[in-house]
């Protein structure tokens, strides 16, 4: 029994890293894939449904199967600072591993516009922080500008790296279920994420014939560039994690939904929240940003654009509940305060057991 080692090692023969790549590791990826059937029943029923749960990552989202594979590069590279921009997600996971390594970490991220947990997250683990007067999409120019110029490698989703390691979870998809879904339902912001899954997927493919799923991306309304055709100049939604504008990758996120025989739709930030609660009442609790995925699936079904029946789907959760813990004030009251009485329990608790 040789124990779990990471992602750059247990894939080593399908990810296209340099020779000189220097293995950092926080043991991130091999993330449960929860079976759903209660939820799938309450969504018309008649279809296998599972939740790949990536806020099961070391840093809490699954950016971090990329940032093992771009750091890696980089340390192996002699590189001795790394820089993102981003909604908070890859800045805490860049801080992570950039600590891991040793290395210097500047994270760039838009004022007042990422949740708690990620900045506390960044912030801990030891990153330079600069907030930004600007939208994620105005910080990644920057970024980009500075990492042409500078000797600091940029470890947002435009490394090539990065999606070399965030495919891996396709893979790991493929090999639980035996082959792939029918569907792959996501949410996507800067389109690294359904480009890299794309990726992963066509590659099984090729080598072990597992087949291929439709991937269903979903943006938020306020945030939607890849259903409108257009960028976005002043994103707006709930879900910061997918406020963006201008997705980096989005040209291969439309072409991967297409040539998957699936697509990009938009759901409301009502519909995010109503599915990030309905998620948590059946024990998953994820970010906002990661019910997008799950509320697009529900919002297909119910259109009657998708018909489930006989399909196994797998909705991908990008990043963890406690990411996000003041958002939950929006759906659910806060708790009672009771005098520290047995009597003033059981009165407001347990009258009706009595
Ligand atoms: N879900 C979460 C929780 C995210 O943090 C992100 C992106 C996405 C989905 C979308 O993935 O960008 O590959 O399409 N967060 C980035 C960040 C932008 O900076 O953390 P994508």
């Amino acid at each position: 029994h040789t124990p779990y080692s990471g992602l750059l090692h247990r894939y080593r023969e399908w990810l296209d890293l340099p020779p000189y790549t220097h293995p950092v590791t926080l043991l991130e990826g091999n993330t449960p894939l929860i079976p759903m059937p209660r939820l799938a029943e309450e969504l018309g029923g008649g279809f296998e449904l599972y939740i790949k749960y990536e806020g099961l990552n070391p840093s809490g989202s699954f950016k971090d199967r990329g940032m093992t594979a771009a750091i890696s590069e980089a340390l192996g590279r002699g590189v001795r600072a790394v820089i993102c921009a981003s909604t908070g997600n890859t800045a805490a996971s860049a801080a992570a591993y950039a600590a891991r390594a040793g290395l210097r970490a500047i994270v760039l991220i838009p004022q007042g516009k990422v949740a708690l947990g990620k900045l506390a997250g960044a912030l801990a683990y030891g990153a330079e922080v600069i907030q930004i007067d600007g939208s994620f999409d105005d910080a990644l120019a920057l970024v980009v500008e500075i990492s042409q110029n500078y000797p600091i490698a940029l470890v947002n989703s435009l490394n090539p790296y990065r999606l070399e390691g965030q495919k891996t979870a396709a893979f790991e998809i493929c090999d639980a279920l035996g082959a792939a879904p029918d569907w792959l339902c996501l949410p996507v912001g800067n389109a690294g994420n359904i480009t890299a899954y794309w990726m992963g997927f066509r590659q099984y493919h090729a080598r072990q014939g597992s087949g291929l799923p439709h991937l269903l991306g979903v943006q938020a309304t306020g945030a939607a560039p890849l259903v409108l055709g257009h960028p976005v100049e002043k994103p707006e939604t709930v879900a910061t994690a997918i406020r963006i504008g201008r997705p980096a990758r989005g040209e291969q996120a439309l072409q991967a939904a297409e040539e998957s025989g699936g697509r990009i739709i938009a759901v409301t930030d009502d519909e995010i929240l109503a599915m990030q609660r309905r998620l948590a009442s059946h024990g998953v609790w994820v970010e906002p940003a990661s019910a997008a995925g799950a509320a697009g699936l529900a919002h297909e079904i119910a259109s009657g654009r998708l018909n489930p029946r006989g399909q196994r789907i797998v909705v991908v959760c990008t990043g963890h509940g406690l990411k996000d813990p003041d958002i939950v004030t929006r759906w659910s009251p806060p708790p009672r305060t009771l005098p520290a009485r047995l009597e003033a329990l059981t009165e407001a608790l347990l009258t009706e057991v009595r």
